[in-house]
């Protein structure tokens, strides 16, 4: 008799794990697919972006690129090149690095001849020249200063979205 239970219980087991089968291929019960890993509801930042709760911001820093190749890079994982309004988020920029590193920023005055613009259109209300130069293409310089250098010099960059917290 207990062979009998047993021998029923693996009956079962087997008709459970193979009579299901079917399920995995019904095109209209898709409730398993798994969505595209950008904005998770809960989450304040994309997957692997650094989420930074005082500014309210997610950063994700780019390979060393020309600084049009960074703000591309940007664009395409849903940001842009970051824009810095004052000393908390010139922190959180170096931060996000161990030393001293040279961070492209969204800072440039590639379309207007003498107004300095960011990438994602926020406001340019922070401006901490180390010197200014004729270039056209905003970084971060030595943790603390803004310079402005030659757009194809090779740099990380800092890629930034606003947090969804
Ligand atoms: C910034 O503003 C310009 C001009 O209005 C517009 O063409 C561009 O799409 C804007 N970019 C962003 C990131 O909003």
């Amino acid at each position: 008799m207990f062979k009998f239970v047993i021998s029923l219980v693996f009956l079962f087991a087997v008709v459970g794990v193979f009579g299901q089968s079917d399920d995995y291929s019904d095109p209209i019960n898709n409730e398993n697919e798994i969505p595209i890993p950008h904005k998770f509801s809960g989450f304040p930042c994309p997957r692997e972006w650094t989420y930074f709760p005082l500014q309210g911001i997610c950063l994700f820093a780019t390979p060393e690129l020309p600084w049009d190749a960074a703000e591309a890079f940007c664009v395409k994982y849903g940001g842009h090149l970051m824009s810095i309004h004052g000393k908390p988020s010139l922190k959180a920029a170096s931060g996000m690095f161990l030393d001293n590193t040279n961070i492209w920023i969204g800072l440039n005055k590639i379309n207007d001849e003498n107004v300095w613009k960011n990438t994602n259109n926020a406001t340019v209300n922070y401006l901490t020249w180390n010197h200014l130069s004729s270039f056209k293409c905003g970084r971060v310089f030595n943790s603390e200063l803004f310079q402005n250098v030659d757009c194809d010099e090779p740099h990380v960059g800092l890629c930034q979205t606003y947090s969804s917290a």
